[in-house]
């Protein structure tokens, strides 16, 4: 697939931007802050309805703009849909395709799909658990766009669980019926989001490792591992009834202690997936260029993966060249060059390998102008 055309008004630092992409290499060069990632964001926007930058809406409103738009002319196979966002702050997005409204704006995941590489993916190998699961599940997601809905399922449940065991105040309250309750939709939800990861990571893990290979071939070998809040318990296979029991037997057996300290402790929300390189795990060990290049990996991986299953993303590279060694730059190149369509972003032109090739757009005060 590819993106034919890309317009935003009152997006992050755009009054009004209009590019026509074509397939193969688009780079977008320009000084620092002059709206590069701003525009690629926009896009990543399309594909997932969030910001690989922010958590909120709001810092994507232009400042002093009530609403921002964003549309995208994506081509799949010799079809094209034009996907229409409209983004406002505290209030529900709206969404349109080919012009018509549709129920809900995650009605049209699934239109685009990306995979966008950041400075930003760093945290992905030094971060929280929290930036990886956030990772699978969007892969998760891309995959499969209905998990959009389990993902909001499965979040509701854990608000309102979590609300409801701060009010329960012993194991006799009259409220235990209704955590009962609670207990079951979460392990439902549960299951259906932790089954799903669990499929991701063995499918994902080979191409992680080959990816990782590839960009640092001298490095010791990367491998992948989901952890999950289950402990013993865990079933270790995607077998979505098993983990459901599984799950349902754990929050019964760690009742007294969810009610003591008023949190839930086990679910698909405690998890990680854990990053080795050789033996020891990458968060506290790698070096800084090996770090990136587990990151990196992680990404290219995913793309190589969903490029396997049908349905090739748009690879989005922000930034990235400027970070690596000439080795690993033409690594990336390599694999870069191959993709059906690639946006990358580079302050400096030189940054980007000379095999990349394609067609140039220069980004200055304010406009957009193809080389
Ligand atoms: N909501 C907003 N309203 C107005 N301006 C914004 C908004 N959000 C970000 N900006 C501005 O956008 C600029 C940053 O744009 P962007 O991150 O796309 O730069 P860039 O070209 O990718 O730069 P770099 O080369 O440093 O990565 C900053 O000047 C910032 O102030
Ligand atoms: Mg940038």
């Amino acid at each position: 697939m590819y993106v034919r055309h890309l317009q935003v008004a009152d997006f992050r630092s755009w009054e009004h931007a209009d590019l026509a992409f074509e397939p193969g290499v688009s780079v977008l060069v320009g000084r620092n802050g002059q709206g590069k990632t701003n525009l690629v964001e926009a896009l990543g926007y399309v594909a997932t309805l969030g910001s690989h930058r922010v958590a909120t809406d709001a810092p994507l409103i232009r400042h002093g703009a009530s609403r921002a738009v964003v549309r995208a002319a994506v081509v799949n196979e010799g079809r094209e849909l034009l996907v229409e966002l409209e983004i406002t702050a505290g209030r529900a997005n709206r969404a349109r395709v080919n012009r018509g409204p549709v129920p809900r704006p995650r009605d049209v995941l699934g239109i685009l799909r990306t995979v966008l590489f950041a400075p930003e993916d760093l945290a992905l190998v030094r971060g929280d658990p929290g930036e990886r699961r956030r990772f699978l599940d969007e892969v998760v997601t891309t995959r499969a766009p209905r998990f959009a809905g389990v993902r909001a399922d499965y979040e509701r449940v854990l608000k309102q669980r979590g609300a409801l065991l701060k009010t329960v105040r012993s194991a006799r309250s009259a409220e235990l019926g209704t955590l009962d309750v609670w207990d079951g939709h979460l392990a439902r939800h549960g299951a259906e989001l932790l089954a799903a990861r669990l499929a991701l990571v063995a499918d994902l893990a080979p191409h992680v490792a080959a990816a990782y290979a590839e960009v640092a071939p001298e490095s010791r070998p990367a491998r992948i591992s989901y952890r999950s809040s289950l402990g013993e318990a865990f079933p270790g296979t995607p077998d979505r009834q098993a983990l459901e029991e599984a799950l349902l037997a754990e929050l019964g057996r760690l009742r007294r202690q969810e009610i003591e300290r008023g949190v839930c402790l086990v679910g698909p929300h405690r998890d990680d997936l854990e990053l080795f390189l050789g033996e020891l795990p990458a968060k506290g060990y790698a070096s800084h260029g090996e770090s990136w290049s587990f990151a990196l990996a992680l990404r290219l991986g995913g793309y190589e993966l969903l490029r396997a299953e049908g349905g090739e993303p748009v690879l989005v590279l922000d930034d990235v060249f400027a970070e690596l060694d000439r080795g690993r730059r033409r690594q990336l190149a390599k694999v870069a060059s191959a993709a059906e369509q690639v946006l990358i972003t580079a302050a400096v032109a030189e940054d980007v390998p000379e095999e990349l090739v394609g067609v140039r757009f220069e980004v200055r005060d304010g406009e957009v102008r193809r080389a």
